[in-house]
């Protein structure tokens, strides 16, 4: 097994630069105020960013609408500006992952708009096309109930398109081989200018066969072992994440069995028994989850999330399941979307409680995988449900007591800044944050330094602890001669649990906390008895604190 494989180990931090720090004044973020803020990220201890989209666009779906794949946003600065950044980070040691949007361009995109002038365009069969209105037209949108179809008649072409998502977001024909030659000449390009590799965005759909007489789609797998060995030819510790929000016998097929395809995937079906957890203090559908996921290649990698810039989809929880996390989180309306998920963010969910967003962070930081957190998470931001859609989680980040939070000296932010309330920059900010010591800033810094120090979370294969209560989840990794053991109560009083724990070689029978003094001790049955509070974690080293003189080098 390679040693260094370093998305194992990684803490991601996903960011808009649009909306994370404005340094020319003129309302929207920009890759010199990212870089000004490199530090900051640094500091707080991230290894790797995620950047949404920032390539050219009509920025109809937030930059998901790419007009020009070889271009930044002339909004967000220059290719020289994006060199820059990338090279900061480099010089921080944090690498970057940037979105990979091939599923579908912007209809504005050149491409688009020459194979819908001309029959005969080179670009004509880049895209999907039909004489008629396919019988199944009204069928798989990916935005029930804001996109009416999946396929829309175009008065130029004089013909049908096909679009998965919105209308203006023709779907490439990705079975064509010049469309796929050209997919990986856009991975070679930005490769070349210093990232690490990529978030692909929605891999199901850009390996589906596609036609108005498909009615079956196939998934082509086999395109993507030629990504990974594109992308690993020309640097070889790149790595694709992919967005497949897949049912867990599938995800295999995306890992490839010899871990020839995707190195990351997201791990949804996770994510949405840990919220069903956070919501009704059952964790059994969570095992059940993390059992179902277990296996994978051993190069292979979960990217482990609470939210992102979309609604929490939970389309994969049974009905009753579902409606028990509106219940909790989502109850009303407006917290809700696409029938499926709510649209907040982390901290409102969970009402702002401070207990419970740790016990959801430490969760996040010790499921198998990787950790990925979204910007402003880390100082507890709330939403503005009166923007549309995902906007409403999309705002602009909260950096100080200046106006619009310091995010940018116009007056006019690109997205407005949340302003007033529990959850407005006056109260909710970076600076205040930096100086408080319990802050929700501080305790993340703190616990991702932590996080760091135990590979055996990225890289260490886990079991579930019989706790003996539902409420009660404990996790125990191996790795290396090492054993780290983790308990989280997703209860809100207190629980009592006994369970008795293997040893490792000549160590004690010892769990040491990591975050306090409250180490354990077996009792005489041989059980360790540990009560944590409602809310509470605990995370333990099995043994002593001479855990690394121990560790093996295999
Ligand atoms: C998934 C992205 O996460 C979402 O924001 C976007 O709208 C769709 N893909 C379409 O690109
Ligand atoms: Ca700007």
């Amino acid at each position: 097994m390679i040693k260094d494989l370093w998305y194992k180990n990684a803490i991601v931090y996903c960011l808009s630069v649009g909306t994370f720090m404005d340094a020319n004044g003129d309302g929207i973020g920009d890759f010199q105020g990212l870089m000004r803020r490199l530090d900051y990220l640094h500091g707080l201890g991230v290894t790797a960013l995620w950047l949404m989209p920032f390539q050219k666009s009509p920025g109809r779906d937030d930059g998901y609408d790419i007009s020009d794949y070889y271009a930044v946003n002339p909004a967000y600065g220059s290719l020289g500006d994006f060199v820059e950044f990338t090279h900061g980070a480099k010089q921080r040691g944090i690498r970057v992952l940037i979105d990979l949007v091939v599923n579908h361009t912007s209809d504005e995109h050149p491409w688009f708009q020459d194979a819908r002038r001309d029959p005969n365009s080179k670009y004509r069969d880049w895209y999907i096309w039909s004489k008629k209105r396919p019988a199944h037209a009204d069928t798989g949108m990916v935005f029930p109930s804001v996109q009416k179809s999946t396929w829309t008649h175009d008065s130029r072409a004089k013909e049908w398109y096909f679009h998965r998502f919105y209308d203006f977001q023709p779907d490439l024909n990705t079975s064509n081989p010049e469309v796929q030659a050209e997919l990986l000449k856009i991975m070679g390009f930005w490769i070349q200018l210093g990232v690490s590799g990529f978030r692909m965005d929605a891999v199901p759909f850009v390996i589906s066969t596609k036609g108005a007489d498909v009615t079956k789609p196939r998934e082509q797998y086999e395109m993507l072992r030629d990504f990974r060995e594109f992308l690993q030819w020309r640097v070889g510790d790149s790595i694709i994440l992919a967005e497949a929000n897949v049912l867990p016998r599938t995800d295999m097929q995306y890992f490839g069995d010899d871990g020839d395809r995707m190195h990351m995937m997201f791990n949804f079906q996770v994510n949405q028994s840990l919220f069903y957890a956070l919501a009704t203090a059952d964790t059994r559908p969570l095992a059940k989850a993390m059992d179902k996921t277990e296996a994978r290649p051993a190069s292979g990698q979960w990217g482990i999330f609470l939210r992102n810039h979309d609604e929490l989809d939970l389309g994969r929880l049974s009905e009753t399941q579902r409606q028990k996390v509106f219940d909790a989180f989502g109850p009303h309306k407006e917290d809700q979307l696409y029938g499926r998920g709510i649209r907040r963010r982390l901290a409102p969910m969970l009402s702002g409680d401070r207990r419970r967003l740790e016990l959801a962070y430490s969760l996040m930081f010790t499921l198998p995988g990787t950790p990925v957190l979204r910007y402003g998470d880390e100082l507890g931001m709330g939403d503005d449900l009166s923007l549309p859609e995902r906007t409403c989680c999309r705002t602009p980040m909260q950096w100080s007591t200046e106006p619009n939070g310091g995010f940018t000296k116009s007056g006019k932010p690109i997205v407005p800044v949340i302003s007033g309330g529990p959850y407005g920059f006056e109260h909710v900010n970076a600076a205040e944050q930096r100086r408080d010591p319990n802050s929700m800033l501080n305790w993340m810094e703190r616990i991702i330094r932590m996080r760091k120090e135990v590979p055996e979370v990225g890289w260490g294969d886990f079991e579930v602890l019989n706790t003996g209560d539902d409420a009660v989840l404990g996790l125990r990794y191996d790795w290396r001669n090492n054993a780290a053991l983790f308990l989280h109560n997703l209860a809100h009083e207190p629980r009592e649990v006994a369970f008795s724990i293997r040893i490792i070689g000549d160590s004690d029978d010892r769990l040491i906390n990591l975050l306090s003094a409250d180490h354990s001790h077996a009792g005489d049955n041989g059980k360790h008895c540990i009560c944590i509070e409602g809310y509470g974690y605990r995370w333990y080293r099995v043994g002593g604190l001479d855990y690394l003189l121990k560790r093996t080098d295999f």
